[in-house]
This record gives structure tokens, C-alpha cells and sequence, in this order.
């Protein structure tokens, strides 16, 4: 589902892209993914077993998401940006090889040219952008990568251009703290480069990228690894299925590109972070039939352990506080110490069985449509 644009003007094309042979319409600067769910496409192709996938990670981690692009295997429809009119096709297992031109494309251009700033970030998220910002106010001449278009990585991610909000309106903190670390950077001269994919490291510091089809080679004097934070997705039965994915790709659909990935949508895993999300979601319009969190509800044998999180972030503990509360008021059922156990295929959607424990041992069952 396609949330509406917050300010119509900004919308000066729309892209016309083809599924299957199915006229899209994509927005400027959006994933081939986000676009496919924003069409209520979740389906992205088969897997080694023959059974369905799609969007998993939505940060190019997992490679479940990959399609056929204009007849070239191998895409990463989350990771891939729309600017021009495409055929997107889904991808069966094994996928296929890419064309002998575009080998031979690839490998034009020779030996690259050596690049050797004094500090190469790798990463712009919120560890990256502030590494690169201190090192450069310090007087440091300082490259950043980033695979993404938009910096911020995960946790401040930044929405597309289509669908910023002017700099006032922006009461998110993430999206703000972002925001000032990107206006921080550019002004301390670090050049950006985004849209480019480190492929190779080597001894001596030696990076191979890749931006918009070129080898790039990096030898800086210092190099800084920013990988970011992922989120772990334990397997079980059902976990690759279209319409399972992580919390961070659910979020990612809906803050970058303004994409809700399903009507209905139960969120299970363990920590507040499923919770902010529960309630990004619901406020967007989606009906969260629940949140489930492994751990057991909190109460007086939690004392030590909410004592030691308020004293090693406050702000982290009232913020769970007033999650929780604002479940309660839009009515969302929050299910302590059960445990997501499987997820199938039904007529029009998904089942999910959850599990609930007590000191490691199942007490009862239940599922959700
Ligand atoms: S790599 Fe695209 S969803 Fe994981």
C-alpha cells in the first residue's frame, strides 16, 4: 500500500516500469522493491526448495529479494533505485548468468586510477557519518562510501527526496539526527560517494569499489569499517515466504519510501525496536493484529536489570515505557513470552504459529492469520 505524498507538487514524473509484462507506476528514487510492494507485489521469485520468496532484509544483505532486471540476473530489488523505465522479472532458482556483453562491459576501462584520500569511511550510517565528521573537522581530508543513495543507514534512515518533509516539519529524532550529520559532513568537506558497493579489501588498506559500473581503488592512509547494525532473523519454518521480513525492511519501506507492506501485520522478535515500529506502522494505517516479544513480561525479578538500563540510558527506558502505553491505547495485543514458530502459505495471505514458554518450556499455541 502507497501511503499518499506529503506534498503533492514535489512529484514532477512518475516512472513507468513493467512486472511481468504489468504496466507499475514508481516514484522517482524508490527501490524496484518498494515499488513492487507499493503494487501489492511481494512474490519476488523461487527459492532453492521451489517455494516462494521475497523481501527479506531490505538492506541488501540477504539476496532474497533478487529479480531479473531488463533480462540481467541477479538484482537486488531492494537495493536497486528506479530512475528510468525497467522490466522486472522474478527470478527462479538458480537464476541465470549475465549476458556476455555485460561481462565484457564490466571489465572495460582498464586498471583504475589510485585514490589516496588520508581517511576512507565505509558506511553512512550514523557511526560512519560521525567517524567521517570528526575526522575532517579535525583537518583530515576524508572519502565516505555508501552503497545506498540516501545516507543515514539503518537507524537514521532518510526518506527519498519525492517524499521529504521541509527541514521544520521533521519532528522524528532519528531522521533529524541524521539530518545534521549529513549537513555536518558536507560542510566539513568530506567528499561523498554513494551508490558505490565495496567489493574487495586487501593488507596495505587496499579497497576495490564499485560505482555505477566502474572499479573504483582506494588506498587511503587510514580506514575506517562502518558495517552497521543488522538485525538478526532466526530461521524457522516459513521465514523466506513473500510477506515475512524483518522489522528494519518494514520500517525501511515505510519511512523511505512511504510503503506500508501489508494490511495485516503481526510483528514477533525481542526488543523495543519491534515495538517503535508496531507503532510507526499503525499510525500509518496498517492493523497490527500483534507484537509478540520472546521475553517475559517485566516484573519484580526484572527490578536489577531495569535498574542497570536506567542508569546505562534513561531515555532508551521511558521511551519503552511510553511504547507500551501507546500499544495499549491503539489496542494492540502485546504477547510476552511467546515465541514465533512457523509461518505458512493460506488463501490470501499468512499464518503464523507462536509458541508461549516459561523457562524454556512450551506451555501453549496459537495462531494468527
Ligand atoms: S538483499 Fe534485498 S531483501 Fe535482503
Amino acid at each position: 500500500v502507497r501511503l499518499p505524498l506529503v506534498t503533492k507538487d514535489r512529484i514532477s514524473r512518475q516512472i513507468e516500469i513493467e512486472f511481468e509484462g504489468r504496466p507499475l507506476v514508481a516514484l522517482p528514487g524508490e527501490s524496484v522493491a518498494a515499488t513492487l510492494a507499493a503494487n501489492g507485489i511481494l512474490d519476488l521469485g523461487t527459492s532453492r526448495t521451489g517455494t516462494s520468496k521475497g523481501i527479506f532484509c531490505g538492506m541488501g544483505v540477504c539476496h532474497d529479494c533478487l529479480v531479473e532486471i531488463d533480462g540481467q540476473p541477479n538484482q537486488r530489488s531492494c537495493m536497486i533505485k528506479v530512475d528510468q523505465p525497467i522490466k522486472v522479472c522474478r527470478q527462479q532458482f538458480p537464476g541465470g548468468q549475465l549476458p556476455d556483453n555485460n561481462i565484457n562491459q564490466t571489465n572495460h576501462g582498464g586498471i583504475p586510477q589510485i585514490e589516496t584520500p588520508e581517511l576512507l569511511v565505509v558506511g553512512g550510517g550514523i557511526g560512519g557519518m560521525s567517524a567521517a565528521a570528526v575526522a575532517a573537522e579535525s583537518g583530515a581530508g576524508v572519502i565516505l562510501l555508501d552503497e545506498r543513495t540516501q545516507l543515514g543507514g539503518q537507524f537514521c534512515k532518510q526518506p527519498t527526496p519525492v517524499h521529504a518533509l521541509p527541514k521544520e516539519a521533521v519532528s522524528d529524532v532519528q531522521v533529524t539526527t541524521g539530518r545534521k550529520l549529513i549537513e555536518r559532513i558536507t560542510n566539513a568537506g568530506v567528499e561523498l560517494i554513494t551508490d558505490t558497493q565495496v567489493w574487495a579489501g586487501f593488507p596495505q588498506r587496499d579497497v576495490l569499489a564499485v560505482s555505477n559500473g566502474h572499479t573504483r581503488f582506494f588506498r587511503p592512509d587510514r580506514l575506517i569499517v562502518a558495517t552497521g547494525a543488522y538485525e538478526r532473523g532466526l530461521p524457522l519454518p516459513g521465514w523466506t515466504l513473500p510477506g515475512v521480513m524483518t522489522t528494519g525492511a518494514a520500517q525501511t519501506l515505510l519511512r523511505t519510501y512511504r510503503v506500508i507492506p501489508g494490511e495485516r501485520i503481526l510483528i514477533a522478535g525481542n526488543g523495543p525496536f519491534n515495538i517503535q515500529v508496531a507503532l510507526e506502522l499503525a499510525k500509518a494505517g496498517a492493523t497490527i493484529v500483534a507484537v509478540v516479544e520472546s521475553s517475559l513480561r517485566p516484573g519484580l525479578r526484572s527490578l536489577a536489570a531495569l535498574y542497570d538500563m536506567y542508569r546505562g540510558s534513561r531515555q532508551l527506558l521511558f521511551d519503552g515505557v511510553r511504547y507500551t502505553r501507546d500499544l495499549k491505547r491503539r489496542r494492540i495485543p502485546l504477547l510476552y513470552g511467546h515465541n514465533l514458530v512457523s509461518v505458512e502459505q493460506i488463501d490470501g495471505g499468512l499464518q503464523a504459529q507462536l509458541a508461549s514458554s516459561t523457562n524454556g518450556i512450551r506451555q501453549s499455541s496459537s495462531s494468527f492469520d
